[in-house]
């Protein structure tokens, strides 16, 4: 997909992958980004987003409403980019049910209703891309984030099936599995993080290949080929982390 002149949604652009992300397609020549944010007044400002190109709107992805909305407002959109997502740490079986509820809500769920909206507008202006950012985790999963592996796998299952549904359409839904990024999410995480700036670079030049699955960091590489050649090696290398 060339995305000079694409016209862009990306979904948690307060901050982090998303914000940069929406820096770095700006500076790719996109015609427009809109970005969400829960709550637009905590969006961090930016002195490299390209205001003219840019509009900010509240969109929380769990609330079918606020989706609907902002689908109603931007009916110009050929790629979609599903970013927004929450993390958690622990064990899996100590981890209150509210706290997996509300990550599969997110991670899950939340991204679902976002590709429900936004599918039917991006058939109608000819078909486009939507993409989907998982993680390493979804691949396989390490003790510490069971939660949020939880999630990112049923994401990337549900990734698959909407790729075959929307494949007719012209629509061409692809997965990204960052490592971790030097984020506020991975605050607490005590291992090397790549620049959120070099993984939205990554993730939009595997849009511009339109690779399926898109490795945009070194460990995403790194795990990408061990996923490819010997997923059970990849689980056993997971489980010990
Ligand atoms: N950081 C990592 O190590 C890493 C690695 C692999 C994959 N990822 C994935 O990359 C994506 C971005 O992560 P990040 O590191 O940039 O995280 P971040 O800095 O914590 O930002 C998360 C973004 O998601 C938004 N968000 C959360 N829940 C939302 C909801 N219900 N509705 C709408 N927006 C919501 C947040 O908005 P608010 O400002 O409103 O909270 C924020 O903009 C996530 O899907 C994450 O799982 C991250």
């Amino acid at each position: 997909m060339r995305l000079e002149g694409a016209v862009a949604l990306v979904t948690g652009a307060s901050r982090g992958i998303g914000l940069s992300l929406a820096e770095a397609l700006a500076a790719r020549g996109a015609r427009h980004v809109y970005g969400t944010a829960r709550k637009p007044d905590a969006f961090r400002r930016s002195a490299t987003l390209d205001q003219a190109r840019f509009t900010l709107l509240r969109m929380d992805v769990t609330d079918e409403s606020s989706v609907a909305d902002v689908a109603l407002l931007t009916n110009d959109v050929t790629l979609l980019i599903n970013n927004a997502g929450i993390l958690s740490h622990g064990d899996i079986l100590q981890a209150d049910r509210t706290t997996i509820r509300s990550e599969i809500e997110t991670n899950c769920l939340g991204l679902v209703n976002v590709v429900r909206h936004f599918a039917p507008a991006i058939a109608r202006n000819g078909g486009g891309v939507i993409m989907n950012v998982l993680s390493v985790s979804a691949l396989a999963s390490a003790p510490n984030l069971g939660v949020y592996a939880a999630s990112k796998a049923a994401a990337w299952a549900a990734t698959q099936a909407m790729r075959a549904t929307l494949a007719p359409k012209n629509i061409r839904v692809l997965a990204a599995f960052p490592g971790p990024v030097d984020t506020d999410m991975s605050r607490s995480l005590e291992v090397r993080k790549a620049a959120p700036m070099d993984v939205a670079e990554g993730l939009l030049t595997g849009i511009e290949a339109e690779q399926e699955e898109i490795f945009p960091d070194d460990m995403a590489k790194q795990t990408g080929g061990v996923w490819r050649s010997n997923p059970k090696m990849l689980m056993r290398q997971f489980a010990l982390l």
